[in-house]
C-alpha cells in the first residue's frame, strides 16, 4: 500500500509545480493529469499479489512524473524534497530533450527500465491517461503514431504487472476507433 501523508506532501509539491499549466488542448488543470495517473497507480497496486512494490514510491513517481519535463522544478530540487530514489524514477520518467525527437521515447524507457517495476508501472499508467480522445488537431498519421509508440511502451515495459498492462492493452485496442473514424 501507500503512506497517505506523504501522498498528500507529494500532491502539494506537485501540484505547486503545475498551479499554471493545463492539460494540453484544454482549459483543465494539469492536476487532473497527474491524479489520474496516481489513481491509475494506486488501482494496479490493489489487483494481485504486489508485496515486492513500494507503492508509496509508485504514488510519488506518479504526481512528480512530469515536473522536471514540464516545470522549473529540477533533479536537485527532488532529491532535497523526497530523496534520491525518487529524484531518479523522476529523472527516467523525463524525456532528454537534447537527443533527436525520434530517439527520446526509447531513452526514457531504457532509463525507466533501470528503475524498477514501480516507474515502469507509472509510465504505462501514464499513457493509459493519454489514450483518451485525441485533440481535434490531430491528424490521422498523428493519432496512429501514438498508438505506435503507446504499444512500444508496453512491449518495453510489459512483464511487470498484468493488471495495468492488460488495461494499457485495452486502451490501445479502443484508440483504433480514432484513426479509423
Ligand atoms: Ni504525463
Amino acid at each position: 500500500m501507500w503512506n497517505q501523508d506523504t501522498y498528500l506532501k507529494t500532491l502539494l509539491f506537485a501540484g505547486h509545480a503545475h498551479r499554471k499549466q493545463q492539460v494540453p488542448s484544454s482549459e483543465m488543470s494539469y492536476v487532473v493529469h497527474i491524479t489520474n495517473v496516481a489513481m491509475e497507480v494506486a488501482n494496479a497496486l490493489t489487483q494481485g499479489l504486489n508485496k515486492d512494490l513500494d507503492g508509496t514510491f509508485a504514488i510519488q513517481c506518479a504526481l512528480l512524473h512530469d515536473t522536471i519535463e514540464d516545470t522549473d522544478v529540477t533533479y536537485e530540487d527532488l532529491v532535497v524534497a523526497f530523496g534520491t530514489k525518487v529524484a531518479a524514477g523522476v529523472l527516467a520518467l523525463t524525456k532528454n530533450e537534447t537527443l533527436p525527437k525520434e530517439a527520446q521515447m526509447a531513452d526514457s524507457l531504457k532509463r525507466i527500465v533501470q528503475q524498477g517495476k514501480e516507474v515502469r508501472i507509472v509510465k504505462m499508467a501514464d499513457r493509459i491517461n493519454n489514450l483518451q480522445k485525441p485533440p481535434k488537431h490531430w491528424e490521422r498519421a498523428k493519432i496512429k503514431s501514438y498508438q505506435k509508440e503507446a504499444q512500444f511502451i508496453l512491449e518495453q515495459l510489459g512483464g511487470v504487472q498484468a493488471y495495468i498492462e492488460a488495461r494499457l492493452k485495452q486502451k490501445i485496442d479502443i484508440y483504433e476507433q480514432y484513426f479509423l473514424e
